[in-house]
């Protein structure tokens, strides 16, 4: 008699989607593969290479032998260099006990939210958020509560906009600043407003610091580095955009040596250390010069400044003017009811099949007329690609 396999899948599954970035990766990759010269937008990542001195640490690694396991939670040697650059960069004083090593600041995020969401708990997440934010909120059973912020202000977030939404059920404030997909930057002055918000009332306030060091005004601020922050604040940090080192996979949290303890129970039993390999990768770029990131960063400013320029000029596009990160977040609300164009993902399928132009659809972000444009491709791509798009939106 056949075995009848069950393969419905179980209940939790259902309460996240793919991801909608990796989702316009793979369309975008199957028209290149029939051909089809496709300009991509839509990848969040760096397109500068990793620098030399960090690939040769890794080689070196191969070369040595450090190809074992680690420590579940990342190398005592990694560690201490993640508080020693945190310090050096933000003025903080974190120790290895509050340092956990894991596969990317998104593995880093997943993990808090697993160790702290208990179901029913509240997560307040402004609007427009990175997309994975409401996915592993959901999976741990929390709520999302979301935070509508005003374009006209360049969707700058403050104190005051957080405040109402309080509750006895809120356990996380979760900010990324700068923000993917906006660009927006919070005020330091608001940073420390929240965060003392959060503290007098015992919520965690997150901070993904994932962009951080790419800020085109002012100097990088963490606010952990706030006098008694460490307590309440978790920071989520990350080398893949800072380094340009996205493929191997080293990210960081810096939070209460309890809560490590919890987060590297889980990794543990999940994905163990990140690559050993990768690791020693990580050592170096923490410790060794730093100027490359000063060099992407100008060249991220020249490109912004075009792509915003540039999108400023297609009639009915407004552009907020992006603080930091890597992404432009034009509203194309006036492409909307063209043409049978319902929403953002529609007018994205439509952009990718007709003009060849992959960006990322604003639902995904939680916002009706936007799409996201990560301008981290090369000058001539972007020349290309926008010009694609003026032409598109105009022609509708
Ligand atoms: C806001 C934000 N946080 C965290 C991450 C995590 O990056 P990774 O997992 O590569 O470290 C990303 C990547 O796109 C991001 O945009």
């Amino acid at each position: 008699m056949a075995l009848e396999l069950k393969t419905d899948i179980a209940d939790r599954i259902s309460l996240i989607s793919v991801s909608s970035t990796m989702k316009v990766a793979a369309d975008a990759e199957k028209l290149r593969a029939q051909g089809v010269d496709v300009v991509d937008f839509g990848a969040g990542e760096p397109d500068f290479p990793t620098p030399e001195n960090i690939k040769q640490a890794a080689i070196r690694a191969i070369e040595q032998n450090f190809t074992k396991y680690t420590g579940a939670g990342g190398t005592l040697e990694l560690k201490q260099a993640v508080c020693d650059r945190h310090a050096k960069d933000f003025g903080t004083a974190y120790k290895p006990a509050e340092c956990i090593i894991s596969v990317g600041g998104k593995h880093v995020i997943f993990n808090l939210t697993q160790a702290l969401v208990n179901p029913g708990d509240e997560v307040i997440i402004p609007v427009p958020y990175w997309v994975t934010y409401k996915d592993v909120v959901s999976y741990a059973g929390g709520k999302c509560v979301f935070v509508e912020t005003d374009e006209q202000n360049g969707f700058t977030l403050t104190a005051a906009m957080i405040e109402p939404y309080l509750t006895a059920k809120t356990r996380i404030i979760l900010i990324n600043s700068p923000s993917n997909p906006s660009g927006a930057v919070l005020d330091r002055d608001e940073f420390e407003k929240i965060y003392r918000l959060t503290s007098r009332r015992g919520i965690y306030l997150l901070t993904d610091e994932c962009y951080s060091h790419f800020l085109y005004e002012g100097t990088p601020f963490s606010v952990a580095s706030l006098p008694g922050a460490k307590d309440t604040v978790l920071v989520a940090g990350t080398l893949s955009k800072t380094y340009a080192m996205t493929g191997w996979r080293v990210g960081f949290g810096l939070v209460p040596a309890a809560i490590a303890g919890a987060m590297l129970k889980l990794q543990s039993h999940s994905t163990s250390n990140p690559s050993s390999i990768s690791q020693k990768a990580g050592v170096e770029a923490l410790r060794g010069p730093q100027d490359s990131v000063q060099v992407m960063l100008a060249e991220y400013r020249k490109r912004r400044d075009f792509v915003v320029r540039r999108l400023r000029e297609i009639p009915g596009v407004k552009c907020a003017e992006p603080k930091g990160a890597f992404y432009a977040y034009p509203n194309i609300g006036v492409a909307l009811g063209k043409r049978g164009i319902q929403n953002t993902l529609q007018f994205s399928e439509k952009l990718l099949a007709e003009a060849h132009v992959a960006v990322v659809p604003g639902e995904a972000f939680g916002t009706s007329q936007h799409v996201r444009i990560s301008y981290a491709t090369s000058m001539h791509e972007l020349e290309r690609g926008v010009e694609r798009i003026h032409r598109f939106i105009a022609e509708l």
